[in-house]
């Protein structure tokens, strides 16, 4: 499966915070947001990864991300020229995407929860139809939301009804099939003028193939939109680390739990911040590493002298 993140747009609603910068390179306390939805698209098992962002910004992505090849993934890079839509993105995409299944994820989506990854694994181990993640939400009118029966069959998905059937919004990740391509041509621009994911969402839903994972009240989706949410984002976040004295999205430290890299290599990643986020990863490359096997290995020496000598 390849995965997409889109990073494109202009981000007016920030303005002048994006005047010159992208929205998604904004700091979400500690990272750049834009970590955020890359882990999930690791932690999903994604090596394959495509950036899609503005002819502005893809200096940017590419200085920061470069080949991705210091994650243990591959990272290439296409340019949408405007925002038609979050269905153009498998069409700036096709190519990459080939014959295969994709993920994609909103640059501005945050997930945090327990559970999550097996989640995204089954999402991932699908191989007909879409998956989509649903959150209950209290403005439901601000996003795609889905309507269900008894048995939390979709019955019907909406783009930002004025009316909505449900609090339950569709989240900005989504899973298909490779028809996804094939159905991104033939939909049209909505009155607004955008390609919409939702139109991707209905024809699959038509044809009885839109599966719809609940992402129980144990989960956080953060919206990173406004001034106030990107501000709340930071403080979920901060409270998060700082409570627990581990990083949300360290995108260097899953490369290495995911063993795409390898404890040396995490050491080296380490060592370009002279700061606490290169002593966080320094941290786990001693205590999960080679070190640590080290270290259990010289315990046992220990023990084993005790008992025998
Ligand atoms: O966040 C989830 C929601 O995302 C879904 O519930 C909606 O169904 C979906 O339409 C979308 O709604 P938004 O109003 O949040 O979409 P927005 O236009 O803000 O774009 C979301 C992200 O995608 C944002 O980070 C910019 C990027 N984007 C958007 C468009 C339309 C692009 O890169 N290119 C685009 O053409």
């Amino acid at each position: 499966m390849k995965g997409i993140l889109l990073a494109g747009g202009h981000g007016t609603r920030l303005f002048p915070l994006t005047n010159i910068i992208s929205k998604h390179l904004l700091p979400i306390y500690d990272k750049p947001m834009v970590y955020y939805p890359l882990s999930i698209l690791m932690l999903a098992g994604i090596k394959e990864v495509l950036i899609i962002t503005t002819m502005r910004d893809l200096p940017s992505y590419k200085g920061l991300f470069g080949d991705g090849s210091h994650l243990g993934i591959t990272i290439s890079y296409e340019v949408q020229d405007q925002p038609n839509g979050i269905a153009e993105a498998f069409l700036v995409g096709k190519e990459f995407i080939g014959d295969d299944s994709v993920g994609l994820i909103l640059g501005d989506n945050i997930f945090y929860g327990q559970g999550l990854v097996e989640i995204l694994r089954s999402a991932t181990q699908r191989s007909e139809g879409a998956t989509v993640f649903g959150y209950r939400v209290k403005d439901p009118h601000r996003f795609g939301v889905a309507e269900f029966d008894e048995d939390y069959k979709v019955i019907s998905i909406e783009e930002k009804p004025q009316n909505p059937r449900s609090n339950v919004a569709v989240t900005g990740l989504y899973f298909y099939d490779n028809k996804v391509v094939s159905i991104a041509e033939s939909i049209s621009p909505s009155d607004r003028g955008e390609l919409e994911i939702t139109d991707i969402n209905k024809a699959y839903l038509s044809m009885d193939q839109l599966h719809i994972e609940p992402l129980g009240r144990g989960f956080a989706w953060l919206d990173t939109g406004t001034h106030n949410s990107l501000v709340d984002a930071s403080r979920f976040i901060e409270t998060i680390e700082n409570r627990q004295g581990l990083k949300v999205a360290c995108i260097e430290e899953i490369a290495y739990r995911m063993s795409y890299i390898s404890a040396g290599q995490l050491k080296e990643l380490a060592k370009r911040y002279k700061n606490d986020y290169g002593e966080y990863l320094m941290s786990i490359a001693e205590q999960d590493g080679e070190d640590f096997f080290t270290v259990k290995k010289q315990n046992l020496h220990k023990t084993v002298e005790r008992i025998i000598g």
